[in-house]
């Protein structure tokens, strides 16, 4: 996105042009900067040809994932919805891995009659269901088991998954006993460890020490695994501040990894791919002085974009027109929501702004449609996909007859 004739403009059209033909709240995705994360991560790991399994969770829009897969994309998904929604995107089978602490027998019996590459297990009870069920349909049964390996993503503490106290995987002795329970069934082909640490990881260092437990984990047994598959987490700069994930580094560290163990990896990235592609623009309603700072009150809340309320996230926030005029006051960034959470960001300095301007969040592309929700009874927002100087709709606003 950038500013053309201080209009700001993503790919070949201004955020206002859309705001006029479909109305705001709207999420907007740019087709190009998907495609350019997308080789850009190839590109990235290329040396060691991985299985690319997208993670449905962080963007469940069917044409996103459609057009993921046109790249030969798989699908990580960890409910029955997601896994219906990337079969019905057109993903093969042969490449969705199941994740999740708590399947239920018909999202197994599911996942198995489809065929798909991996169900990754979570405890020792699952893949208990999982043979229960094989047996039943006298099949065998590629799985995986998440390890848990106690390491601190550096990352914040809601969106960590690989320490001890989370409910994630299974601990180092655990992960044995079910080697031993796999040798003795007809019914599971153990044929992966998965690890999953956390989200919004910007530090090389934890998946490096990830690597040195797994390959410890996989020295002190004999089993034979075809896969590892090592989550994703990958970070992305929401701010100019951020540093940047060392793809360079965590990759030199998998081929090390991958010399003393002949395996296929396998990544699960969401944000990575589709978090910088979208962007939530809104209008402003109403602007309220309270006194020392200004409420700009949106016709966004958070229920369609739920990350600043749930994890204090911050999302670049700029104006659709440019304008040097400055504000005198502070603007705090607010939905209609009755809750005080209801809170975007606020910001000590920023153009003077009207009723009825335009207001760009950025980056929302990840974990911002797919954790919305219709809270107070809102309808969730249109999506659009854009394509140079071409607008689809990718999924409609919501109307009120869907809800009442
Ligand atoms: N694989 C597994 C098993 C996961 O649990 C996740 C994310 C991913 C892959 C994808 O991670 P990514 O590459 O997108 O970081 N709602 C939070 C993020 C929660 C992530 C949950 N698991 C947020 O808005 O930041």
């Amino acid at each position: 996105m950038k500013y053309i004739n201080k209009k700001l403009t993503i790919e070949k059209i201004n955020l206002q042009k859309i705001a006029n033909k479909f109305g705001t709240p709207f999420y907007s995705y740019s087709y190009s900067k998907m495609k350019e994360n997308i080789n850009s991560f190839k590109r990235n790991f290329k040396s060691i040809s991985p299985l690319i399994c997208f993670a449905v969770k962080s963007n469940t829009n069917i044409n996103i994932i459609r057009e993921i897969k046109k790249f030969g994309l798989g699908a990580d998904v960890v409910s029955l919805g997601e896994l219906m929604m990337a079969l019905k995107a057109g993903i093969n089978p042969n490449k969705i891995v199941f994740s999740g602490v708590g399947k239920k027998s018909n999202e197994i019996s599911f996942a198995i009659d489809k065929k798909i590459l991996l169900i990754n297990a979570e405890s020792l009870s699952e893949i208990k269901e999982i043979n229960r069920l094989a047996k039943i349909k006298s099949r065998k049964i590629r799985i995986g088991v998440r390890l848990n390996p106690n390491t601190d993503a550096k990352t914040l503490s809601q969106i960590s998954t690989g320490k001890k106290e989370n409910k994630f995987g299974v601990n180092k002795d655990t992960f044995y006993e079910i080697i031993n329970y796999c040798k003795n069934s007809k019914n599971i082909d153990l044929k992966c460890l998965s690890v999953h640490i956390g989200s919004q990881i910007l530090d090389n260092r934890p998946y490096e020490k990830m690597l040195k437990i797994v390959s410890q984990i996989l020295k002190k047994t004999n089993h034979k695994f075809e896969f590892i598959d090592l989550g994703g987490g990958m970070g992305i700069s929401y701010s100019d501040k951020n540093k940047k994930l060392n793809y360079k580094k965590y990759n030199s560290a998998i081929l090390k990894f991958l010399r003393k163990h002949k395996v296929k990896i396998i990544f699960e990235p969401g944000r990575s791919i589709i978090g910088n592609t979208g962007t939530l623009v809104t209008k402003v309603i109403y602007i309220k002085d309270s006194g020392r700072k200004k409420f700009i009150i949106l016709d966004a809340a958070m229920n369609d974009l739920m990350r600043p309320a749930l994890y204090g996230a911050f999302h670049k926030t700029l104006a659709v027109t440019k304008s040097e005029k400055k504000s005198k006051k502070p603007y705090e960034f607010v939905g209609p929501i009755c809750e005080s959470t209801d809170k975007f960001i606020t910001l000590k300095k920023f153009q003077e702004l009207k009723e009825k301007d335009l207001i760009a969040i950025c980056d929302v592309g990840a974990y911002g449609m797919s954790l919305s929700s219709n809270y107070n009874l809102r309808l969730k927002p249109i999506e659009l996909l854009i394509k140079g100087s071409k607008i689809k709709v990718i999924r409609k606003r919501q109307k009120y007859k869907d809800l009442i």
